[in-house]
Formats: C-alpha cells, structure tokens, sequence
C-alpha cells in the first residue's frame, strides 16, 4: 500500500546524472557515493554546514512533518521543503513522491539540504515478517538481526531511510496491544534482541548502503503503562527502572543505534518528551549517547496534555532543552523557537547541540552525494524469493509449540481428510498482524493455502466456523479495511455453525486456527479481557466434542486464555502473527517438515485478571503460600516465561556449577542435554540465578545466559553457559547505586524460568 497514488516521474531516467551534479553545491566537502567518511571529514563538513545556516534553517532540520496528504497537503510538503522548514518527513514511502521531494530539497532550498524519510518499518515493509514479539520467540538474535536487515534493504530501496524500530518497552502485560512489537519481558532476553535489531537495521555503521538508522523506542518505560492501558502513566520504581526497564535502551545505544524516540506517556510523573533527567542525564551524560532523539507523534505538543507546559512555546522549549532534537509532527519547534531563543528560554548553542548530530547523519548517510531512489532497483528489490526465504524461515522459528499430547502433531503426510476451521485460517490480512501497514494483504500466504500446498494428496476443507469483528482501526490516513462481516443473522450464524460441524465430523483430522483479528493489538488496541475473541471458544469446544482430533493454531499478537484449550486439546501451536510466508511455515511446522523451536519471551497468563504477571518477581514460588493468592484461579502461569515444546523430547541432566567466583571471573555451569527422541531438533537452555541475601531483595529467579542448541535424535550434548560475575551486578533501593554483593547465589538451568537443575556458587571479594 503505498500512500501516494498521485505521481509524476521526473526522474525515472535521470537519477544518475542528477546525483551528480544538483546536491551539495557549495558546500564544504563533497562526498563520493557509498564512500564511509571519517569522524574528522563529517565534523568539518557539519561545522561549515552550521555556519552557513540562519538559526530558521536550523529549526527546520529539527521539524519532522507527516507525509500524508490529510496531515501535510503535497503543496504544503513542497514548500516547507523549498524553505528548509522541515528536515524529514515520515510516512511518506512513494519513491516517486520521494525523489520529487529530495529535488526540491536539493535544488531549490537555499542550503541544498537533504531530506530524511522516516517509517514504521516494524516488521518488514512491504515483505510482512512475523511480528517483534515472535521474532523474540525464536531465541535467536541472528535471525532477529537478518530479520530486520531484509526490511531494511527493501525499505531503503524505496527511499526510506529511517525505521522506527526497534521497540524495546519491556512488557509484562498481555492486556497492552503493544505487547506484540517488543521482545516480551525480560530485560537480558530483551537487551540481546535490541541489539540486534539495531545492528539489523544500521549494519555494521551508520550509512552502509542497503541499511537504514534505527529508533530504539519509546524511550523510557512506555510498556509500563498502568492497566496496559496504552498511552498511561508508567510509574516505575528506581529498583525496577534500572534493573529492568531501562537496560534495553541502554544495549540499543551501545548498539550504535542513530537515534532514539521520547515516549508518549509520563515517568513516574515527569513526561518522557520533556524529561530532562532521562534524555540528557541518563542517555548523553550516563550513556555517552552520541545521536539524536526525535520525539514520538505530537509529543512535544502533547506536554500540555500532560500538564508540564503551559503553552506550545512552553513545550517546545522544555522538549528541546530537555534533549528531543527532532519534533515529530507538531510544529511547536518551527512556530515557536525562534523567539524563544531570542527570549532566552532556549539558548543558540542548545539549537546548534541539537541539529548537529542530524546534520552528521545525513552525511554519514551519504545524502548529500545521493538522496535520490533508483526506481527500477526498487521494484526488483520487493518481496522477492529471497525475501520470502527469510520471512517463511523467521516464521518457522518463531512458532511455539505450547502442548502436543499424545504426539498428536507432527500430522501424518498421508493423512486424508482435513477441515481447516476458523476466521483466521485464510485471513490474507491478519496472518500479517499490526504494523504491517505498507504489506500488501495480497502477497500473503494463509494457513489454508499452505496446507493444501502441503498436503496434496487430502482433500482439505475449509469455513469459517465463526466470525470476528475487526472493527476499524484507523493507521493514520490509512483505514485498514476490515474484511466485512458476512453472517448477518443469528440463523446465518447457526448455519455456518453447524457446517464447521459437518467438516469436523467428515475429517480424520481438524485444523483449527483461532485468536485475534491483526486490528485488536499494536498501537492504541489493549483488551480488558484476553480470551479468544468472539464465539471462537465455543466453536473450539463443540469441535473437540466431536471426538475428532483436533489441533489449534494461535494466531495472535499477545498471550490469550488458553486456559480450557489446555485441558481439552491435544495440540496447540501459537504461532503469533507469522507474517507473509506464515502459510508455508505453519504448514512446514504441522507436517513436521520443520520442528517446532520457539520458546515463550513472556509469561503466558491463565487469565488477564493475573496481569501483570512475570517470571522475575521477588517473591519465591512457594506452592504452599503463593500459588492459590486468587480465590477463583491458580495463582501460577499456564506457561511460564522460556517454554516451548518440540517434536524431539529433551531431558537435562544435573548441573555442574564451577565454583566461587570473584568479582572479575566467570561462572560456568554446564549441563548434559539429551534429545531422547528419534527427531533432530533444537531447544533454548537457559540459565538463572538467585541472590540469595543483599541489600535489596533480588528476583527469585533472573536469566543470565541462553543458547540455542540442536540436538540430534538419541544424542547427548553438554552445553555450558558462562556468565561473567559481573553481570551478578545490580542497582540496589537500599544504596541507590550499582552494588555487586559477595554472597551466595542460587543457579538453575533448564529449558525455561520453571528449570529444576539446581546448584549454587559464591561471590567472594
Ligand atoms: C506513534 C507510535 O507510538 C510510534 O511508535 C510510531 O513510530 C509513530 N507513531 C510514528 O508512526
């Protein structure tokens, strides 16, 4: 979907010569193409730049506008662009539309600046991946890291140049739709996938050709809204914020990651976009942050909202001395700073600060030599087999195999009759999940189409059984169409109904595939309840009365009550919002053509009313005292945090701990894996630890190493994870500093946060 129909060429021929000879006249230093410059050359070329501008012209690098036509009329982007009053624009992904803004940039603006395009390049662009919090599923920051290269390449090949991505919010709280885009709840699990999604994105510098900058967002603590409400307050305590919260962001900026986003909602009371002591303090003085902040949609604007300014001059000033180099949308920044500095509420040094490093990445990026987009490299370069390749296998190792009673799955090749069943199981939209806005809904292959694909010698049927609402989610100027409800009519509904029936009772087999329509989470989507949306339970439940076997597909953006399904259904596999290629994977995982490697990145409630729920909570498991704290429900997950099952069968032998350790050394604890089945297959092992007394009570449990292995049918591998004793480090409430406490420490290791093998070490001075 691209948000420009409208379009004339003028450059479909001409970009070679234009490249050339119409960017950067007059500047201090021209830049060969795809040449990477030297810290030395860009300060030069950024300080001569900086001289030359009027302080208007540094305002305008630090505005980002809309690039949709409802928002910022073509006439409008034209102008701004002309008088250097703007320095990016997002959403805007016609290369057409690109390349004629970049001209007027480079040719008719008085310093020849060019433009920086921005998107929400999430999980792919046009090629859908699975979403963030699948990708995390898999364990595996490579894929992770390959993942978000391919997006970036295709999405740079349109133009832009910008993702806004990755987001790193922890998240503890399926009730919060943007669950979805982050690595689930753990901050050594998360610091591992940010990291790698920013060398995704950016490569292995900023500028490399094929790769985009990142935004490691929302900084800070935005997935601890209160209720999963979105846009809530997060309250966050210090303990938690930097033992937690905050380590994310921090792996994204020793990453290397460009830029960052401010966060929407306040921090315990202090709005992120006007915070100073997050944005300067914390990120530049504690973290040496080198790049630039752009603030997140009408944030700047919105600290009135939030009460801190009272009015946009107000705001503007606050978000810019505070550290939010870049207003995203609001135009606080170009209507007001000028006379804001000459008021003195802002000081000219702070705009030079500011502009500065976005200056420099325009360079980096080798803007000022070639801004434009190669149309025809473009089209090669989306959705090809390559692309394909990549997101069916990110796919496949995304998936989590939650239960497999009896062995009910792999499914047998030979198998004969199979009803496909449910509103999700040919849904060419929702098999892409949220964020996927410039997906094409076309590209995408659905569970049905890669069953039949697959089993070629079944007959395989297939309805709907039920309906869901998918309401209307607006995605900016773009509606995502909901596809239309067709049963209309309570009899309409009893007979579509019944006919799910009549096709589970003729199969041998069942294929389910339930959970929530793509619009019910992402961005403004929490859900109070998280039960299967609609009258899905009830379908599921009078299909497994027909006795027939019956497997379920899970196809959604957070956990959802399982609860029931648990108990009455011999398979189920989640297989989040798997993307383009979601069909061909899903079917590859239910013949066993792939085996199922995925490992949950959150707890998995039974029920939102335990939300938020997280393996790393400080008080002991203790069955005796803790399980039953609810009346109605266990108290415990229905799968906690690093489960997933495979078609191999695992076992873990005990484990063999290294000894005491000083402050400078390392623990190694190894463990025999054996994979007792006769199936190739590979697992996630995972180690934990426990302080056992200190200044401050530590979680009952904290990952500190994984790794993902494979493990040959009937063999036995000793893995052995290595922590460094400084990572035993924490900030402590008691001290309110980094402590790192000689004592004793529990250590467990496992195939997820419930893991028996158990021994211990201590810390000495
Ligand atoms: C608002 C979202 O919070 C943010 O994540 C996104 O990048 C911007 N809108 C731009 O679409």
């Amino acid at each position: 979907m691209a948000f420009f129909s409208r379009g004339t060429s003028l450059f479909r021929c001409s970009l070679a010569v234009c490249a050339v000879s119409c960017v950067a006249a007059g500047l201090a230093e021209a830049q060969a193409p795809q040449q990477r410059p030297t810290d030395a050359q860009v300060d030069r070329f950024v300080r001569d730049l900086l001289g030359k501008m009027t302080l208007d012209e540094k305002i305008g690098q630090m505005e980002q506008a809309a690039g949709q036509p409802m928002y910022t009329p073509p006439a409008k982007q034209d102008e701004l662009t002309r008088s250097g009053s703007v320095g990016s624009f997002l959403f805007t992904t016609d290369p057409v539309r690109i390349n004629e803004l970049q001209k007027i940039a480079v040719e008719q603006s008085r310093l020849k600046i060019p433009l920086l395009f921005g998107y929400d390049v999430i999980h792919g662009f046009r090629t859908i991946y699975p979403i963030p919090l699948a990708m995390a599923s898999s364990w595996d920051p490579a894929l992770v890291e390959k993942g978000q290269s391919m997006a970036a390449r295709e999405a740079r090949s349109a133009g832009v140049h910008w993702a806004f991505a990755p987001m790193v919010d922890i998240a503890r709280d399926a009730r919060w739709g943007r669950i979805m885009e982050s690595a689930g709840e753990d901050p050594v699990l998360g610091e591992a996938i940010a990291a790698a999604q920013v060398r995704g994105f950016q490569g292995a510098y900023v500028g490399e050709p094929g790769h985009l900058i990142s935004s490691v967002k929302h900084f800070a603590g935005y997935g601890a809204a209160e209720g999963g409400r979105d846009y809530d307050s997060s309250n966050i305590s210090d303990d938690l914020l930097y033992n937690v919260y905050l380590r994310p962001y921090h792996a994204g900026v020793k990453a290397g990651t460009a830029t960052l986003m401010s966060a929407y909602m306040d921090l315990n009371s202090v709005p992120a976009t006007g915070n100073k002591w997050l944005l300067t303090d914390v990120l530049r003085k504690e973290w040496g942050f080198k790049g630039w902040v752009v603030s997140d949609w009408d944030a700047v604007k919105s600290l009135q909202v939030h009460g801190l300014a009272e009015s946009p001059a107000d705001a503007a000033a606050r978000a810019a001395n505070a550290g939010v180099n870049m207003e995203m949308t609001s135009s606080t920044y170009r209507e007001t700073l000028k006379q804001s500095v000459a008021a003195g509420t802002i000081s000219a040094a702070t705009i030079d600060d500011l502009v500065r490093p976005m200056l420099a990445t325009k360079y980096r990026m080798g803007l000022f030599t070639n801004p434009y987009v190669d149309l025809a490299a473009y089209k090669a370069a989306q959705v090809t087999a390559e692309q394909r390749t990549a997101a069916r296998i990110a796919a496949e190792q995304s998936a989590v195999l939650l239960r497999n009673e009896g062995e009910a799955l792999p499914l047998h090749k030979s198998v004969k009759a199979v009803a496909v069943i449910g509103p999700l199981a040919d849904s060419k939209l929702d098999i892409m999940g949220s964020w996927a806005i410039h997906g094409d809904r076309n590209d995408s292959v659905t569970v049905l189409q890669g069953l039949r694909e697959k089993l070629t010698g079944a007959q395989v049927t297939y309805t709907i059984g039920v309906e869901i609402e998918r309401g209307s989610a607006t995605i900016f100027d773009e509606q995502v169409v909901p596809e239309k409800l067709t049963l209309t009519t309570p009899e309409a509904k009893a007979t579509e109904f019944a006919h799910a029936l009549d096709l589970a009772k003729a199969a041998d087999t069942v294929v389910m595939v339930l959970g929530e329509a793509q619009t019910m989470n992402g961005e403004n989507a929490s859900r109070a309840s998280i039960t299967l949306p609609g009258e899905q339970e009830r379908l599921l439940e009078a299909v497994v009365a027909t006795g027939k076997p019956v497997v379920l597909v899970v196809m959604t953006g957070r956990p959802v009550n399982l609860t029931w399904a648990n108990e009455h259904v011999p398979a189920i596999l989640n297989v989040w919002y798997p993307g383009t290629e979601g069909g061909h994977a899903v079917a590859n995982l239910l013949v066993g053509d792939v085996n199922p490697s995925g490992h949950l990145p959150v707890t998995w409630p039974r029920d939102a009313g335990q939300e938020p729920l997280y393996y790393n909570q400080n008080i002991p498991q203790n069955p005796e005292n803790v399980a039953q704290r609810y009346w109605d429900i266990p108290s415990t997950p229905l799968f906690p945090f690093g489960y997933g099952l495979s078609y191999s069968k695992f076992t873990v032998g005990a484990a063999v701990v290294s000894g005491s350790v000083t402050a400078s050394g390392n623990v190694t604890v190894s463990v025999p894996v054996t994979n007792t089945s006769g199936v190739r297959g590979a697992t996630v092992v995972q180690m934990y630890t426990h302080q056992r007394a200190g200044s401050a009570a530590r979680p009952r449990r904290e990952l500190k190493e994984f790794a993902k292995v494979t493990v040959g049918a009937g063999e036995t591998k000793t893995i052995s994870l290595t922590m460094p004793a400084k990572d035993l480090t924490y900030w402590s409430a008691a001290s309110h500093s980094w402590v790192l406490e000689p004592g004793t420490f529990d250590v467990w290791v496992g195939l997820d946060s419930a893991a028996s093998q158990h021994g211990e070490f201590s810390l000495t001075k």
